[in-house]
């Protein structure tokens, strides 16, 4: 195989990570979740008093930015690249609703953008990478071999995401988590930096009535007859 740069992008909880995680198994490649990243900067903000009352203290996170040192390691048990905030393993953490309601006004903020971009571009200079995210088809690797646009409707999300905190043994309303759903988009899509679009070049898919299983098949024929 050749060696590629995949993107996929893409609205949240369309299955992107996940998807991504699989192809990139199934091409040895390495995947990376940039989401996480914008997550770790987030639980950093949580856990060191810059949020308060949901109102980031942009100023003192930007200059505490320097401090923050994120890393990715294999769990060769899960095949999952497991995030590391400052050296401690914050997988688990970052997932969480808490962090989850509050990582997109911290991705609004430039010099974080700046930040994580930099992180993403340096990750990727050993190509056969796949990576995942909201702009790395614009802004991170205009030029990537290939960019995907994973997309499905709002309630098919919310209803993939609640189901996933319940199995997670969470108990969230199903309306709360939509509402999450819909506040995200709309400001991923609305800021000023690098806002969540389908790159001109990227390929489309509509996961609404696909699982899992089938959007992977979907992607890795494209794949094929491409590469
Ligand atoms: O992909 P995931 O849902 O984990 O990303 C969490 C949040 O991080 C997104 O809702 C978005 O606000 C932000 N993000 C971003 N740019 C990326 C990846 C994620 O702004 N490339």
């Amino acid at each position: 195989k050749q060696d590629l740069i995949i993107a996929i992008d893409g609205h949240s909880s369309t299955g992107k990570s996940s998807l991504s995680k699989i192809i990139a198994k199934k091409l040895g490649y390495t995947h990376i979740d940039s989401g996480a990243m914008y997550r770790a900067v987030t639980l950093f903000a949580l856990n060191n008093g810059l949020i308060e009352n949901q109102k980031v203290k942009v100023d003192q996170l930007v200059a505490r930015l320097p401090e923050i040192q994120i890393s990715f390691k294999l769990n060769s048990l899960t095949n999952k690249n497991e995030t590391f905030l400052n050296g401690q393993n914050v997988e688990a953490q970052i997932r969480d609703l808490k962090v989850s309601s509050m990582v997109s006004p911290i991705a609004v903020i430039a010099e974080v953008r700046e930040y994580c971009v930099a992180l993403q571009q340096k990750m990727g200079k050993a190509k056969r990478i796949v990576m995942d995210g909201r702009d790395i088809g614009t802004t991170v690797y205009p030029n990537a071999d290939i960019k995907f646009f994973i997309t499905a409707s709002a309630e098919i999300r919310a209803k993939r995401r609640f189901l996933e905190y319940q199995q997670e043994g969470k108990v969230i309303p199903l309306d709360e988590v939509l509402a999450n759903v819909i506040e995200r988009d709309h400001i991923d899509s609305s800021r000023e930096h690098s806002p969540l679009r389908k790159a001109h070049d990227a390929i489309e898919v509509d996961n609404s009535n696909l699982n899992l299983e089938e959007t992977v098949e979907h992607v890795m024929q494209i794949l094929q007859k491409r590469f």
